[in-house]
């Protein structure tokens, strides 16, 4: 059905004039419309001003058969979250409460908590119970505002569960009514039947996991965790060339806790995008550069695990295109909200609201490979869109803790009331 929204007070469309991402400065253009308006079927039909639509309505342009007053709330594109793991099983408050009382995060997985956790819960859960908890955490994700997210595997580390988790993904595919991208994370850590053995978990993973997944087309990336006590750089490297003779794309967990020159390698290996980046150094920063590599940044992980905040603004100055996403997950993150991850961008890696709303949509979307579809409000995307009640942008980031999305659009459908 063609819609106009009218007396829109402010109308962000991050409109990018067809570019695929925002690098450096052009990530603070955000193509605010004041008093917008907005035409959409499926897809953005037209933006400009209220009074702009009037003129079009009167002259008999604009053929509608709904208009709908927005009495002065905010429009923004909905948020792509480009890097999640929220299909998982188990708790793991036990360890945060640890982690509150001074243990550090790689002190628990030291202890056989961490990642190996969640891995033997997911062993000892059917698909159901995965589809179901994945489907929550994402219903929620799409109340706070995320219009398209991506979802990892990683918690199986064996074939069967590995398998078992892309199957969960893919039926939450056909069960959101948002757009999902699966990742292949089966290099998240190393499953304790190879604990002596690291190199043959290698092995299984390139001649027989990967395999798998690529013929049963269960995944778009390949992602692996490139860092100080995980996968070295020999073994990304090996994982990834694989996965790209296997026509899968790259994405990369690099640097989170120590510099291993993680993002040097994701630049070189034509990564969609370099995730975390904590501890990146300069070298890191220029090679992506170079390589054109998205960064996508994850204050969640840094806030919730105590850890130094990447360097955004460094990130931004060298012209880089950030993207901003949640991490969520049991462990070093566990928060769906992307209107929080947009609160500490600002306050604790000090980008501007601008950046730090182009980096959640066009950026995010960029990170996956979407933003041609998506990711703006331009003439002939998808119509994905979040309605909050703010009489402008600013105050999403002023008002914070609170959920300020009313309704979200996806495809032009209302799929949340809030
Ligand atoms: O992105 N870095 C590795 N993996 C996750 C943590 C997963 C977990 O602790 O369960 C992350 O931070
Ligand atoms: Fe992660």
């Amino acid at each position: 059905m063609k819609t106009l929204f009218t007396n829109i007070s402010s109308l962000v469309t991050a409109n990018s004039n067809g570019a695929i991402k925002k690098c450096g400065k052009e990530m603070s253009e955000i193509g605010e419309i004041k008093d917008g308006a907005l035409l959409i079927d499926e897809k953005i039909i037209w933006a400009g001003t209220t009074e702009e639509a009037e003129i079009k309505l009167q002259s008999g342009e604009f053929k509608l058969e709904r208009v709908v007053n927005m009495n002065g709330k905010t429009i923004l594109p909905g948020f792509v979250d480009s890097h999640t793991h929220i299909v998982f099983a188990g708790d793991r408050s036990n360890e945060f409460a640890k982690r509150l009382r001074g243990a550090t995060y790689q002190e628990i997985a030291a202890e056989g908590g961490g990642i190996l956790a969640t891995v033997n819960a997911v062993r000892n859960s059917s698909i159901d119970e995965l589809v179901e908890n994945g489907y929550n955490i994402a219903m929620s994700a799409i109340r706070y505002g995320t219009t398209s997210m991506e979802i990892k595997s990683g918690y199986g580390l064996d074939l069967k569960n590995e398998i078992k988790m892309l199957e969960a993904i893919k039926e939450l595919k056909s069960k959101l009514p948002i757009t999902i991208k699966s990742t292949f994370l089966g290099a998240h850590d190393f499953p304790p039947e190879y604990k002596n053995n690291r190199d043959k978990y290698i092995d299984l993973i390139c001649n027989e996991m990967l395999p798998a997944v690529a013929e049963q087309k269960l995944a778009d990336y390949c992602d692996a965790f490139v860092d100080k006590g995980y996968y070295t750089i020999e073994q990304g490297e090996r994982i990834f060339r694989t996965a790209l003779d296997l026509g899968l794309k790259l994405k990369v967990h690099a640097d989170e806790l120590a510099d291993v020159s993680a993002a040097s390698l994701a630049a070189r290996m034509g990564a969609v995008s370099a995730d975390h980046l904590l501890f990146i150094s300069d070298k890191g920063i220029a090679d992506m550069k170079q390589a054109g590599t998205i960064v996508a940044l994850l204050p969640g992980t840094a806030y919730f695990i105590r850890m130094p905040y990447a360097p955004a603004r460094k990130m931004i100055e060298e012209g880089l295109a950030v993207a901003l996403a949640t991490d969520c997950n049991p462990g070093s993150c566990f928060t769906e909200n992307m209107q929080m991850i947009l609160s500490l961008a600002v306050i604790n890696m000090k980008m501007t609201a601008e950046e730090a709303i182009t980096a959640t949509t066009l950026n995010g979307a960029a990170a996956l490979e979407l933003s041609d579809k998506m990711g703006s409000l331009e003439p002939g995307k998808e119509a994905n869109f979040i309605v909050c009640d703010t009489p402008s942008y600013t105050n999403i980031f002023y008002h914070f803790g609170v959920n300020h999305v009313k309704d979200v659009y996806v495809r032009g459908d209302n799929v949340i009331n809030n």
